[in-house]
């Protein structure tokens, strides 16, 4: 009796066990993308908008979550060098950023990320 109450324990836990593991795979797989998605939400929302003027402090403070997700980006996805090196290009195509610039800083931010797609896409 006592070894059919283990057998379905055990059946129990590698059910649990395998739709974990699987679980973390699908994560795995959609992290790039949602990454890329945070990123381009976040680089639009730099775009100026009419009637509304620049506030250099907003600014910063988007800089600052695009520098955080652009350290994310080799390790969401396949961590190569060439990766590694890529995104530090973008992490340093974010600065200078500031209102009186902001055309121009935020043509060179979008060239450095269309540089690391026509490379590793
Ligand atoms: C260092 C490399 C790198 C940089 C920099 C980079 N990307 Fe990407 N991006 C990728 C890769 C790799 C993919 C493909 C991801 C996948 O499909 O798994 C991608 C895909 C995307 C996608 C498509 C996502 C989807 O749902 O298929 C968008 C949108 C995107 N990137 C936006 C941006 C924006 C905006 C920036 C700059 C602010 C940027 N990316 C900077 C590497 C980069």
């Amino acid at each position: 009796m006592r070894w059919i109450a283990l057998l379905v324990v055990g059946i129990f836990m590698g059910v649990l066990g395998t739709t974990t593991s699987l679980s973390i795979v699908a994560q795995q797989k959609h992290y790039p993308r949602a990454l890329m998605t945070v990123m381009d939400y976040q680089l639009r929302s730099l775009a100026p908008r009419k009637a509304v003027a620049c506030d250099p402090e907003q600014l910063q403070a988007r800089q600052a979550r695009l520098t955080l997700l652009a350290g994310d980006i080799a390790l969401a996805t396949d961590d190569s060098a060439q990766m590694r090196s890529l995104a530090g290009d973008f992490a340093a195509a974010l600065t200078p950023l500031s209102c009186a610039s902001l055309d121009r800083d935020l043509a060179r931010i979008a060239e450095s990320c269309d540089a690391c797609h026509q490379q590793m896409r």
